[in-house]
C-alpha cells in the first residue's frame, strides 16, 4: 500500500500590499495609525538630565525632542520650532521650558509659547497665544520615558506592566539600534528555530556565563533539546506561546512566552537561576531604523550590577546603543572567514548573540520582501504575528473601536503578563500555569 504523505499546512507568504501595510509606520499608513494608538518608550529616563540637553527622538517616522526641567518636569514636542523650524534639540533648556536659539521664542513645559522677544511687547502675548505647539503626553515609568503621539486622540490607559511600577535599581535597560524595519527585529526575537544554528558559537563564548564546561553543557543541551511543539492562544493583550518539550521522565518542559501587542516579547525564562526576567521591546524609529530595548527586571531585589556587566560584556558599553560599531554590509559586519574555517558558527568573533541577530536582520535589507519567503512549519509563530498585527491594523482602519493590545479588546491585567519556564506534570495544561507562582526557575534556551 502506498503510504499517504502527511503534509502539514505551511504558512503562506504575505502579498506585496500586506508587506507594505505591515512595515510602514509613517502618519497615514495602516500600521502607523495603529501604532499611534499606543504609548511608546522613547529613551532611557537616565539619559534625560534636569536642566541639560534635550534629546532628539525619532519615532514612527516623525521627529521630536524631549527634555527634563530643573524641577523634574518632562516636555515632549515636535523637534521643529513652531516659529520657522529650527531644531529644538539645539535649544536652551532653562526656566521650565525650551528657548529656541534662532529668535529666542520660549516654549513652556506645558506646551505653550510663553515669550516671543522678536514681537513688539504690546502685542507679543496675544500673538504667542495664537501659536499652536505640537506638544504630547509624556510619562516616566520603569526607567523609561514614554510618549503618546496620536494626533487628536485621547491616549489609552497607561500600560502598567509589572516593570513599570519598579524603582530604577530593579530595572536594567540596554538599547540597541539596528538599520532595518522594526518587524524584522521583532521576528528574530520570536523565532526560536534559529537558536541552535545562528548562536551555536556565540552562546558558548559570549552569552552564557560560568566556566567553559558549564557553558558548553548549556549549549549542548540547547542543541540536543527535543524539538518543541508550539501552542498559541491569541488574547486581547497579544498572544501566549507555549513551547512544550517532552522530558524523559514523562513530565514536560513548558516555556511560556507572552507577546503583548504591538511589540513586547516577555521572554520565557531566566538564564541566571534568579528572579531576573527579560523583555524585548522593538520600537520603530521610521521604516528603516528601529531600536530594541532589552529590559531586565526583578520584582524582588535590585539588579545585580556585576551580573549585568557580565551579561553585556561583549557589547558596546554605551547603554543607548550596545550595537555601536557593528559594521554594515560593506564590510560584511567584519565576518572572519578563518574563524569559520576553524569551526565558528558565524565568524562574528567576540560578538554577542544579539549582535548576530542584528546582523542577520540587517542583511535582509531595510525592508525584507516577504512575498518571496518560503515558510515552513517552524515559521508558524512568525506568520501568526504578522497576520494578527495586520488584522488589528485593518480592523482599526475599517472603523473598529477594539484595539488589539488594549483594554478595548477585552479585559486583562497588564501587570499580570509575564514569561515563564516550568516543568509541567503530564496531566497539566500549560494554560493553567500561574506565572506568578514562586518556584525555582528552569533554564532551557530562550524559547
Ligand atoms: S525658528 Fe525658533 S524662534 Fe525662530
Ligand atoms: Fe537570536
Amino acid at each position: 500500500m502506498y503510504q499517504q504523505a502527511i503534509e502539514p499546512e505551511y504558512p503562506k507568504p504575505l502579498t506585496r500590499q500586506e508587506n507594505e501595510d505591515l512595515t510602514r509606520v509613517g502618519p497615514g499608513t495602516v500600521m502607523g495609525e495603529y501604532l499611534r494608538r499606543f504609548w511608546h518608550p522613547v529613551v532611557r529616563a537616565a539619559k534625560l538630565e534636569p536642566n541639560r540637553a534635550p534629546v532628539r527622538i525619532r519615532l514612527l517616522g516623525e521627529l521630536f525632542v524631549t527634555y527634563r526641567t530643573k524641577s523634574n518636569k518632562i516636555g515632549f514636542l515636535r523637534e521643529r520650532c513652531p516659529h520657522r523650524g529650527a531644531s529644538l534639540a539645539l535649544a536652551h533648556n532653562s526656566g521650565e521650558g525650551l528657548r529656541c536659539l534662532f529668535h529666542g521664542w520660549k516654549i513652556g513645559v506645558g506646551g505653550k509659547v510663553e515669550q516671543v522677544p522678536t514681537e513688539p511687547p504690546a502685542c507679543a502675548a496675544k500673538f504667542a497665544e495664537g501659536v499652536k505647539v505640537r506638544h504630547y503626553p509624556v510619562r516616566e515609568a520603569g526607567g523609561l520615558i514614554w510618549a503618546f503621539i496620536g494626533e487628536g486622540i485621547e491616549p489609552p490607559e497607561f500600560p502598567d506592566y509589572e516593570f513599570n511600577s519598579l524603582p530604577d535599581d530593579q530595572v536594567d535597560i540596554r538599547v540597541g539600534l539596528f538599520h532595518c524595519n522594526w518587524v524584522q527585529g521583532m521576528e528574530a526575537v520570536l523565532d526560536s528555530a534559529h537558536l541552535g544554528q545562528l548562536h551555536r558559537s556565540s552562546f558558548k563564548e559570549t552569552f552564557f556565563t560560568g566556566g567553559k564546561e558549564a557553558r558548553e553543557a548549556q549549549v549542548q543541551r540547547l542543541i540536543e533539546a527535543p524539538a518543541p511543539s508550539f501552542e498559541f492562544d491569541v488574547t486581547p493583550f497579544g498572544f501566549k506561546e507555549a513551547a512544550i518539550r517532552d522530558l524523559s521522565d514523562g513530565r514536560r518542559q513548558g516555556n511560556l512566552r507572552m507577546f503583548a501587542a504591538p511589540y513586547y516579547s516577555f521572554l520565557p525564562g531566566s538564564s541566571r537561576q534568579s528572579d531576573d526576567r527579560t523583555i524585548c521591546i522593538s520600537v520603530p524609529f521610521d521604516d528603516e531604523w528601529a531600536a530594541q530595548y532589552f529590559m531586565t527586571y526583578n520584582t524582588k531585589q535590585p539588579i545585580d550590577q556585576q551580573a549585568s556587566k557580565e551579561r553585556w560584556r561583549y557589547t558596546d558599553p554605551d547603554p543607548d546603543n550596545f550595537a555601536a560599531g557593528l559594521g554594515d554590509v560593506r564590510n560584511l559586519w567584519g565576518q572572519n572567514r578563518d574563524a569559520m574555517q576553524a569551526g565558528h558558527a558565524t565568524g562574528f568573533i567576540g560578538r554577542h548573540s544579539f549582535h548576530e541577530d542584528f546582523i542577520i536582520q540587517e542583511s535582509m535589507g531595510p525592508i525584507t520582501d516577504r512575498t518571496e519567503d518560503n515558510l515552513g512549519s517552524s515559521d508558524t509563530i512568525i506568520d501568526l504575528t504578522r497576520r494578527t498585527l495586520l488584522k488589528a491594523a485593518y480592523a482599526l482602519r475599517d472603523g473598529s473601536t477594539e484595539i488589539w493590545g488594549q483594554k478595548s479588546a477585552g479585559d486583562f491585567d497588564y501587570a499580570g503578563i509575564r514569561g515563564n519556564s516550568r516543568v509541567i506534570p503530564a496531566d497539566t495544561d500549560w494554560r493553567d500555569i500561574d506565572p506568578f507562582e514562586d518556584v525555582e526557575p528552569v533554564f532551557l534556551a530562550t524559547s
